[in-house]
């Protein structure tokens, strides 16, 4: 595996060719989005679509994200494109949501696990839209790390995860959002919020018409996005939530951990002062909270840790993708 920094214009533009070509060919490469590092490969290749879930070692029931470089791009790989779709894509790509619409039949199975819609994604990065406009194919790209662990927002994390299944990585240094997009699903008149992100329920309800805030759900009742399944985004280290009205229980219990020889830390608003623990103050803005929230669960399965203390977030719309990805990597 390689890894080829993009950080200046000369470099970049040598780079990208070479990631762009080996695209075209059917290999693996990684590359920065504004989200998370994806792992990419050509979405119409059966062949080097495989190579993902080999390499993730992902289950082939989960379906992938196919990016491309702009809006008009992804109208032609959609069998219908409803207002709702136009809505959502006019107001946030480039950037950090998904839509799932129904497929046209030049999308294998492969990268949809059979179903009949795919996710669709412009991202706002200019990596990899020089990347996607370079290749000039769409990308198949889960994020770039092993199925159930935690996603990479830096090119280093991608490498200790992936190692060489993966045949090249662009460097283009940590990625902004943090966490994962927001996956919604615009097949019908209401869109439906898949998986939460940054962008937030009540934006994507705005865009979609004023008459549409008081029914665009969340997918509460049943999973309705395969990767939404169990546990997910997780450290090695054993993750203990708790409520910040919770916080002496917590230390009673972090006391009690380390006593039994355990290997504790936490992940706070405000120190627990708890001796003989690292303690990670988090930023009290969701915004800032999930730009380093991969970065510090990655650091914490460096330093081994066997259990982590985590102060859950308020109970407030604007922290609920926050709150999400803290859920799944509890289980
Ligand atoms: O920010 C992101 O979305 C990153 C970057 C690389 O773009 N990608 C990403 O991909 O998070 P992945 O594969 O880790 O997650 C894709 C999510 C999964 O929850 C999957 O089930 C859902 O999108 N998904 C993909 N296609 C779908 C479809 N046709 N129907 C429902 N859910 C779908
Ligand atoms: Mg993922």
């Amino acid at each position: 595996m390689r890894v080829l920094q993009v950080g200046d214009a000369a470099s970049r533009r040598a780079a990208l060719k070479e990631a762009a070509e080996l695209l075209r060919a059917g290999g693996l490469v990684a590359f920065p989005t504004e989200t998370v590092y994806g792992l990419g490969a050509h979405a119409l290749d059966e062949r080097a679509v495989e190579r993902i879930y080999e390499a993730k070692g992902r289950p082939s029931l989960n379906p992938l994200i196919v990016h491309v470089a702009s809006t008009q791009l992804a109208r032609e790989l959609a069998l219908d494109w409803t207002e709702a779709a136009e809505a959502v894509a006019r107001a946030f790509w480039p950037g950090p949501v998904t839509l799932v619409v129904r497929k046209r039949d030049i999308i294998p199975d492969i990268v949809t696990a059979g179903l009949n819609t795919v996710g669709l994604r412009v991202p706002a990065h200019p990596v990899a839209l020089a990347l996607l406009d370079e290749a000039a194919i769409p990308v198949a790209a889960p994020s770039a790390n092993r199925s159930t662990h935690v996603s990479p927002t830096t090119a280093q994390h991608v490498v200790r995860g992936l190692g060489d299944a993966v045949d090249l990585v662009l460097d283009g240094g940590p990625t902004t959002v943090g966490i994962e997009s927001t996956v919604v699903d615009v097949t019908g008149r209401v869109p439906r919020i898949l998986r939460p992100g940054m962008i937030a329920r009540d934006a994507i309800a705005r865009v979609a018409g004023a008459a549409e805030l008081a029914t665009a759900m969340m997918a509460h009742d049943k999973p309705q996005s395969p990767g939404m399944l169990g546990r997910h985004y997780a450290p090695r280290a054993r993750v203990r939530l708790f409520r910040s009205s919770e916080r002496e229980h917590a230390l009673e219990e972090a006391r009690a951990a380390i006593e039994q020889r355990q290997r504790v830390c936490a992940m706070v608003f405000a120190a627990l002062d708890l001796p003989a623990a690292d303690e990670h103050i988090m930023p009290s803005t969701p915004d800032a909270y999930a730009r380093v929230l991969y970065a510090t669960l990655h650091a914490l399965d460096e330093a081994r840790y066997d259990v982590v203390f985590v102060e859950r977030p308020p109970d407030t719309p604007e922290w609920m993708a926050v709150a999400d990805r803290l859920g799944r990597a509890a289980i």
